[in-house]
């Protein structure tokens, strides 16, 4: 089972950077994460099935199943290296493909004031599904290009927050990733700028809204057909660089 993980995640790994990913650990890959999260180790039985305990032998914590499944932030504590993002809110690109399990998964985008949040209750989208093109790992991005604020929430620049992405398998289980932020004035310089390069769809994951119909941030048309003629030719690139790797 370990086993199989690890081996599935090495080959996603190498498959993505076979691929040419420039974020190739990335989960939240605009605007930024706290770190690397995309780690498993210990076993189950060492854990004795808790999704993190401390390993006396090694003097640290384990994940048998892995660090992103931990609440809220997937294992990561707050980070000092905080990224500046609009006050008015701005942009979150997201990889959703890293592990098995995720041809359709549900996704939640919230946000935690202060430095250390007490709690991640600001949902900033409603929550929204996607559709990828396998159950297998898969690479492809998706970019909401202006994720707001909700409208009661008035921060300042300058004021901390930490944003939270959740992405719920298909048997319910919740992947999580943060990336701590600083609000900055809209035209601040330092703000990352978003490019056709850093915020993207990837053709092969399409969106459903689960509870509406209203629209994404401003981008408007989110219920888009599913496109299997492109779908249906990831596996083979999958299969070709698992094939020549392996
Ligand atoms: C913060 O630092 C970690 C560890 O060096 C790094 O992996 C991550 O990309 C950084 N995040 C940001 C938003 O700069
Ligand atoms: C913990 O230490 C033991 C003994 O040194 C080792 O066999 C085991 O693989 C270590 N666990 C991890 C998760 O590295
Ligand atoms: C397990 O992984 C965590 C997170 O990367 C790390 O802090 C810890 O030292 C690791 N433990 C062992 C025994 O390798
Ligand atoms: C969440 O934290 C905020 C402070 O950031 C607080 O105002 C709010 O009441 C908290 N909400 C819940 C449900 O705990
Ligand atoms: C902000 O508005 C949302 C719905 O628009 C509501 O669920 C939430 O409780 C409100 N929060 C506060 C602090 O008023
Ligand atoms: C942008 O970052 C540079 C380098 O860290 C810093 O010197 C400058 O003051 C920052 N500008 C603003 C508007 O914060
Ligand atoms: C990606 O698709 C979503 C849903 O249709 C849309 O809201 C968003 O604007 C698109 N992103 C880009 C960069 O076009």
């Amino acid at each position: 089972m370990i086993m199989s993980q690890s081996i599935s995640r090495w080959a996603t790994l190498v498959v993505l950077l076979c691929l040419g990913f420039t974020h190739a650990h990335t989960v939240i890959t605009y605007p930024g994460y706290r770190g690397n999260n995309l780690h498993t180790n210990g076993t189950v039985q060492d854990t004795n099935g808790l999704g993190v305990a401390y390993d006396a032998q090694n003097k640290s914590l384990v994940y048998p199943y892995g660090m992103e499944w931990i609440y809220p932030c997937g294992g990561m504590p707050t980070s000092t290296n905080r990224t500046k993002w609009p006050v008015k809110g701005g942009a979150i690109a997201i990889q959703p493909g890293w592990f098995p399990g995720h041809e359709t998964a549900l996704i939640y985008i919230n946000i935690g004031l202060g430095e250390v949040p007490e709690n991640m209750s600001h949902n900033v989208v409603q929550p929204f599904q996607i559709s990828g093109p396998s159950n297998e790992p898969y690479p492809g991005t998706f970019c909401l290009p202006q994720v707001p604020l909700p409208a009661n929430l008035s921060v300042s620049p300058g004021d901390f927050a930490t944003i939270q992405v959740v992405e719920a398998a298909q048997h319910g289980a919740a992947l999580f990733n943060c990336v701590d932020i600083e609000f900055a004035d809209v035209h601040d310089p330092n703000i990352t700028k978003i490019t056709e390069d850093n915020c993207f769809n990837s053709s092969d994951i399409s969106f459903q809204y689960m509870f509406t119909t209203s629209s994404i941030g401003s981008g408007a048309a989110m219920l888009q057909p599913p496109r299997h003629s492109i779908l249906a030719l990831i596996p083979l690139v999958l299969a070709a660089g698992f094939g020549a790797l392996m």
